[in-house]
Order: structure tokens, then sequence, then C-alpha cells
């Protein structure tokens, strides 16, 4: 078996420290005992949402990149093996700017959630903003899943995200910035907590918000194998 460098292993236990605060930021906003963490990567942020709260949390990404244990689903980046409405919660922190159809894996996490989403983005407010914006997460996110994490290439502002999710039907029941404050000279994570509309209530613009139909449920174990990603 290859051993890690230092370097790597260092960047591990930053990872995990970093997860551990999203954990406690995502924590008190989390619905339901059935919770998706889409865009996992190594899976430390359900390992230390475990610690802080009882609940079945499923995570999955594009590849298996877990690094504890846990239920864990690779997917094909499209189509979420699960059922409509399978999970009360689902967290997507940090990922939609590395999806290439960011769109559609929101409206995956749509499909697949009865309640609450909960989305954490870097965005950016300046050209400077964006400059260290590329800049860090190039450097950092290269460095992860082998190198083989996608360039993060779809930054967008507070003000576009959230007409994204509105676009969705998706109502902002809270914002919050939960980088500390060294974080914030380079890094600004955004905290969007979203909660779907009940059926048939109409949004601002007067269409018919979308809704889920459950169909069926996450058992701990996820309802589906966890399988190797396919070769990219
Ligand atoms: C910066 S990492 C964030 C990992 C974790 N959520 C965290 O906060 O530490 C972005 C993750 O998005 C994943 N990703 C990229 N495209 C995706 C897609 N279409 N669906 C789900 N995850 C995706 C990457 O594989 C990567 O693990």
């Amino acid at each position: 078996m290859r051993r890690e460098s230092a370097g790597a292993r260092l960047l591990q236990v930053f990872l995990r420290r970093y997860a551990r605060r999203e954990a406690r930021a995502v924590a008190p906003f989390v619905l339901g005992p059935r919770v998706l963490d889409l865009g996992a990567g190594e899976a430390y942020v359900a390992e230390a949402l475990r610690e802080l709260r009882p609940a079945s949390i499923c995570s999955a990404d594009v590849g298996v990149f877990a690094r504890t244990p846990g239920p864990y689903v690779a997917y094909d980046g499209w189509r979420l093996p699960f059922s409509d409405g399978g999970f009360d919660s689902t967290l997507i922190l940090l990922t939609l700017h590395h999806c290439s159809a960011p769109e559609a894996v929101l409206g995956e996490a749509l499909r697949v959630t009865r309640r609450r989403l909960i989305v954490m983005e870097s965005v950016y407010r300046s050209r400077m903003e964006r400059f260290w914006l590329e800049l860090l997460d190039g450097r950092l996110n290269g460095l992860r899943h082998c190198g083989r994490m996608g360039v993060a290439e779809r930054f967008r502002t507070a003000d576009e995200w959230q007409a994204l999710f509105e676009s969705r039907g998706l109502r902002v029941v809270e914002t919050r910035w939960p980088g500390a404050w060294w974080e914030r000279l380079v890094h600004h994570p955004l905290l969007f907590v979203l909660d779907k509309r009940p059926a048939g209530v109409l949004d601002s613009r007067g269409g018919t918000a979308w809704t889920a139909t459950p169909r069926g449920s996450c058992s701990s174990s996820c309802g589906v194998a966890t399988r190797r990603p396919s070769r990219r």
C-alpha cells in the first residue's frame, strides 16, 4: 500500500477540522432524521454531524472519496439513485460551484428532499475576492481526491445563487456567514437555509412552487449498494 506524504496527511487534518466547523454551522438547521450530504467528498461532515445530532446520514458524490465509515453512494453526477422525497434534509456544501451543471444537481437535490436544503457556497463580492477564490480553491481542492476533483468554475455572487434558489420555488429561511474572521480575509462561505414550499403554494411571481411526490425513503444504508465510480 502506498504511504501518503506528510503534506497529504496534513491536508486531511485540515479538511477534517474544517468539516467539523461546517457541521457545527449546519447542525442547528437540519430537519428530520434522514439526511443526505450531496457532494460529500471525504465524508468528514457526515462524521462530525453524527456526533452533534442523531441522524441517519447518507453521503453521495461522483466517486467514492470517503475517508470515514458510513453509508456512501457514488453516482453519475446527474441522476441520484434515490426515490422522491427520500430525505428530510439535504446538505450541498461547497459543492455546486464544482458541478458541471449546478442547476441539474440542485434539481435532483430538490427531487429527493422532502423539506429542507442547506447550501453553503463560496461567494465573491468584488474582482479581488473572485481572484482569491479562484486561486485558493484551485490550489487546495486540486490536491483532493488524488488530484481528480473537477476545477471549480462556476463561482457566483450571493444574489445570483439566491436568484437560482428562488427560481426553483425555494424559500430562503436564513443566510449566515459561517467562516472564521481569518478565513474571511480570503474566502467567503455563505450558508443558505432553504425550505421547499408546501404543495400548491404560489411563489412571489405567481407560479406554482416546485413540489416532490414522496415515494420512498432512504434506509441507513441508503437503499442502494455503494458502487465504484466509472472511469471518466
Ligand atoms: C470542495 S468539495 C466539498 C466537499 C464537502 N462537501 C465539504 O464541504 O468538505 C466539492 C465536491 O463536489 C463534488 N462534485 C462535483 N460534481 C458533483 C456532482 N455533479 N454531484 C455531486 N457532487 C459533485 C466533488 O467530487 C467534491 O467532492
